[in-house]
């Protein structure tokens, strides 16, 4: 053992805060006041990025995202939009090109639960959790598509004309009873990206997904904040933790980098095996 350490001395890692792998480069973080899409705002700072921070509902959130992420040197702006709503996303797109000049990455990461027994599922519910999920991100897309288009390679900041990451999630194959609204969203997403990134890969735009499982955010608290309830939610997690907004924030970085260049029309799962189907691990 002491001589394998000696052969084989410790890994030293660099510090992911000294490497900015998106410098110059502008995105824009849906749904980015809190959860999943704060923490992958503010890796793509540390990276190097510009960030426009939209939010639809808490200003002080966003603000206060906004101020954590220009301690890393970057600019960031916040921008208040319903991503449901077109005219609003029109607008929160003019705004981002009059603070930042053009758009390089988008993360279309806004979204929702709104959970019900399916024969009790209002139609409001259903409306609200597919627009602002799935119609939400066709918005998006097509806003950045459109500028990705017009403005083409620029080789010193990417060797891509754009990058979209949608965030998706495990539900886009795992069944969810009593979340069907959002189930069908994400499902949704998966053929969004795929039939977007089949469309624009001739022009050297990516277009990719990531679908996280159980992630430490107020979207699923009830589902990790009692012992009783993460004891539960393990069982669906090979991995054995819950999953952290920086393991998702780091994959982002990584993903809309030119060290991912060739990946586009895929759904990348960090879930710590929740899909692996882990009841079949002593079953079956
Ligand atoms: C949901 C969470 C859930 C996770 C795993 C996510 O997409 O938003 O509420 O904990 O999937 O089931």
């Amino acid at each position: 053992m002491e001589q394998t350490k000696e052969i084989l001395p410790d890994v030293v890692m660099p510090q992911p805060d000294t490497i900015k792998i998106l410098a110059g480069q502008k995105a824009l973080v849906t749904g980015a006041n809190s959860g999943i899409g704060e923490g992958i705002a503010i890796e793509l700072a540390k990276a190097g990025c510009d960030v426009a921070v939209n939010y639809v509902t808490n200003p002080d959130e966003a603000n206060a995202v906004v101020s954590k992420i220009i301690k890393y040197g970057v600019k960031a702006v916040a921008i208040k939009a319903d991503v449901s709503q077109e005219n609003e996303v029109i607008a929160m797109f003019e705004e981002m090109y009059k603070q930042f000049g053009t758009i390089d990455i988008l993360i279309n990461n806004a979204g929702l639960q709104q959970d019900s027994p399916f024969d009790q599922m209002q139609i409001d519910k259903w409306n609200k959790v597919l627009n602002v999920n799935l119609t939400g991100q066709f918005l998006c897309a097509r806003e950045a598509i459109k500028e990705f288009k017009k403005r083409g390679v620029k080789k010193e900041i990417s060797c891509a004309a754009g990058k979209i990451i949608h965030i998706s999630s495990v539900h886009e194959v795992i069944p969810w009873a009593g979340h069907v609204n959002y189930a069908s969203s994400k499902g949704g997403i998966m053929m969004l990206m795929k039939s977007i990134a089949q469309e624009v890969a001739p022009y050297r735009i990516r277009v990719n997904s990531i679908c996280p499982g159980a992630i430490r955010t107020p979207i699923n608290k009830s589902a990790w904040d009692t012992p009783e309830s993460y004891n539960k939610l393990m069982e669906l997690v090979p991995y054995g933790r819950i999953g952290e907004v920086e393991d998702i924030g780091r994959a982002a970085v990584w993903l809309a980098s030119d060290h991912a260049d060739y990946i586009t029309g895929t759904s990348i799962f960090i879930d710590g095996g929740m899909t692996l189907y882990p009841g079949f691990a002593t079953g079956g």
